[in-house]
This record gives structure tokens, C-alpha cells and sequence, in this order.
């Protein structure tokens, strides 16, 4: 019976959703059962930190400095519970132009002997991967991300929990806020997209929300607040991305130059809009930035739920030979797309049919009922 080695990779940054998925890959793909039924069996190796893993990796001696990790069934059972990713991460990109070292990272894959990669990553990690399937590696894509950005998917892991801590903490700042009679700016991660800020803020009930999609004004942000004043409110939630950005204004950097992904590294509109909320309306107002505590903590239900449907599903494709596919989310079913129908792509929030403009929050109009 012909033995396969399947290789696998979250990539870029962590998230909770990352342990259930390399669960359910390793034991779906061991899975005894069903080796005669498939008429192979597999093995399954988990690759250190990343992209960097199969570069530092030494073929020739495979583990001696620990950057593949032989994996079973025994050792998986109970990741599931767990946050972040046993195997650990690195934001490394091998098509950094700065410093490829793509050609390395394909001859190691080679000679580790890897007849499948499954890359589970954001719009980053898959698209080094696409340009690694391109090159003729046999790959599968999961998609992780608490931003939610990537196309061609109703689903990336670790965002449910993410908008779950995003809930959990705007509860606990309510009860001091309403104390105090203050306001709270909320900054939430998600780069340029605005779904965790809009989606995190609708959970949470919050009065006005910012998002990168849409450019807003300090004026209008105060007259908001003024007018929830005005009906009686002690207190108000604001919850602005940290990618939002007033008209006619810039991001906010948290430091300046790019990742090897060439990414920004975003952070700090939350203060800025609380200053202006403070000069603007004489409230006091104070900001908080929920950062990494939103890729933080075990998986909720949704995300081991999801981690073991795309763990199962990714084994799926590679028993189907069919390389080159992000497994996914698309109305309710388990499915997958071309890794290329997502490359250089980004999804973002619909500021026509998803936001409200004039009050900075969710849509209050739902259902479009034709006549
Ligand atoms: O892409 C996930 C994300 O958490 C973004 O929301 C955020 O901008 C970025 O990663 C932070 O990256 P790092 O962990 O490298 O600081």
C-alpha cells in the first residue's frame, strides 16, 4: 500500500481555530479506517513557525532542531481545546522581495519528500502558497484569519472568538463606563477591513462604529454622542477599527515601514478619536485597545466546529488529488475554491448594503423585500 507524507503549515499571525484544524487534518488523514477505502494511507508531519519552518529545516537530518514534528492521533487528541497553534507561527514570507528564498523552500519540500502542503493562512500565507501551487507543489488552503478578509469565503477561523472577546471585554468596560458617566473608544484589529469592528460592534450593542470602509467625520462623531446625551444616556461604546480613518486623514502606524508581506503595522486611532470626542464635547472620554487579546484564548464552540469541517475537508481535496484549492465557507456548506480565485484579493464590508453612514453603525434595513 503507497504511504504519503502530508506536510502542514498555519502561517502568518495566530488565531484561536488553528489547533482544531491540524486536529482534525492529522486524524482524518491517519484515520485506519479509511485507508482501503482510499487505497493509500498518509502521514502527517507538522511544520514549525511557518514558512520559516521549511527553510531552517535541515532535509538530511529531518528533526534535529525540532522544525518538523511527527504527528499522530495521540499526540492531536486533545488540541482542540487550545488557542493559538501548537506548532507555532512567524509572519515569514519567502517571496519577500528583500530576501527570496522561495527556491529553498521548494527544494525542501522536495527532498522531506511532502506529497501534499496544507497551508492553513491569510491572505498572505495563501498567497505565498498560491505561488508555491503555481510552481507545481501539490497544495491545500484553510482559511484563519480574526479579519475575515479573504474573498471567496463566509468563514475564517478564530473570528468567531475574536468577536466573542470583543463582546466579553465591552460588557466589563460598560459597568465602569456608566459609573464614571464616560465614553469608551474600543479600537479593534482587522486591518483594512472593517468586519470584526462592525460585526464585534453589532454583537456588543455598540452607539457608533468606525470602519475602514468608510471615511468618517469628528464632527459627526460628536454630535452623535451629544445627541445620545441629549436622550439620556450615561455613557456611550465606540468602537473604531484600527484601520479606520477620518476624512482626509491617513491610517494610524503603530511603527513605521512594512512586514514581509508588506503590510502595515496598524494601531492608535482609538486615542486619537478619544482625544477629539473630549475636545469636541467636553465628555471625558477614554480609549483601549483590545489588540492581541482578540487572537487570544481557547476556540469557542464555532471554531473547533469549523477547524475540524476544514481539517476534514482539506484531507478530502488531497485524497481527490484536487491541489490548488482553499477549502471554504459559501452559504452554509463546506465547499472549496481555486487558491487563485483569491489571490491579491481582499473582502470587505459593503458600506451600501452593510453600513449606515449617517448613524457610523450596522444597517437597520435587513431584508429587501421586492414588491
Ligand atoms: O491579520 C491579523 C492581525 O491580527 C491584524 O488584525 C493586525 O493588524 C495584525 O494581525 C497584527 O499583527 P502582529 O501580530 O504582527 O502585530
Amino acid at each position: 500500500m503507497k504511504k504519503a507524507r502530508i506536510g502542514i503549515l498555519p502561517g502568518g499571525g495566530d488565531c484561536a481555530g488553528l489547533n482544531p484544524a491540524i486536529k482534525w487534518v492529522v486524524k482524518t488523514a491517519t484515520d485506519e479506517r479509511l485507508v482501503w477505502e482510499r487505497g493509500i494511507s498518509y502521514e502527517v508531519f507538522g511544520i514549525r513557525d511557518g514558512w520559516k519552518g521549511l527553510l531552517d529545516v535541515d532535509p538530511a537530518t529531518w528533526d534535529t532542531a525540532g522544525h518538523i514534528v511527527p504527528l499522530n492521533s495521540e499526540i492531536v487528541r486533545t488540541w482542540d481545546r487550545y488557542g493559538g497553534t501548537m506548532l507555532g507561527t512567524s509572519r515569514y514570507s519567502p517571496f519577500d522581495p528583500k530576501h527570496e528564498t522561495s527556491k529553498l523552500v521548494m527544494q525542501n519540500i522536495e527532498r522531506l519528500g511532502l506529497d501534499a502542503l496544507i497551508v492553513i493562512g491569510g491572505d498572505g500565507t495563501l498567497a505565498a502558497a498560491t505561488r508555491f501551487a503555481r510552481e507545481g507543489i501539490n497544495i491545500i488552503g484553510i482559511p484563519k484569519t480574526i479579519d475575515k478578509d479573504l474573498p471567496e469565503t463566509d468563514y475564517t477561523l478564530g473570528y468567531e472568538t475574536a468577536l466573542n472577546v470583543i463582546v466579553e471585554e465591552v460588557d466589563r468596560l460598560r459597568t465602569t463606563a456608566g459609573s464614571h458617566k464616560r465614553i469608551f473608544v474600543v479600537e479593534t484589529m482587522g486591518r483594512t477591513a472593517g468586519w470584526l469592528a462592525l460585526e464585534g460592534g453589532e454583537a456588543c450593542g455598540a452607539y457608533i462604529i468606525l470602519i475602514p470602509e468608510y471615511d468618517f467625520s469628528f464632527d459627526r462623531v460628536n454630535e452623535l454622542v451629544m445627541e445620545g446625551r441629549r436622550a439620556g444616556t450615561r455613557y456611550e461604546i465606540v468602537i473604531a477599527a484600527e484601520g479606520a480613518k477620518p476624512v482626509g486623514g491617513t491610517e494610524v502606524v503603530r511603527k513605521e515601514g512594512v512586514d514581509s508581506f508588506g503590510r502595515k503595522a496598524l494601531g492608535g486611532i482609538g486615542e486619537v478619536v478619544a482625544r477629539e470626542i473630549e475636545k469636541g464635547t467636553g465628555l471625558e472620554t477614554r480609549s483601549i485597545v483590545l489588540s492581541h487579546l482578540q487572537r487570544g484564548g481557547a476556540p469557542c464552540a464555532y471554531d473547533r466546529r469549523m477547524g475540524r469541517y476544514f481539517g476534514i475537508a482539506a484531507v478530502d481535496l488531497i485524497v481527490r488529488r484536487k491541489f490548488g484549492n482553499m477549502v471554504c465557507l459559501k452559504n452554509g456548506m463546506i465547499s472549496c475554491v481555486p487558491l487563485e480565485s483569491i489571490y491579491g484579493r481582499i473582502s470587505r464590508v459593503d458600506v451600501a448594503t452593510q453600513y449606515d453612514p449617517d448613524r457610523y453603525n450596522g444597517r437597520r434595513t435587513i431584508l429587501r423585500i421586492e414588491e
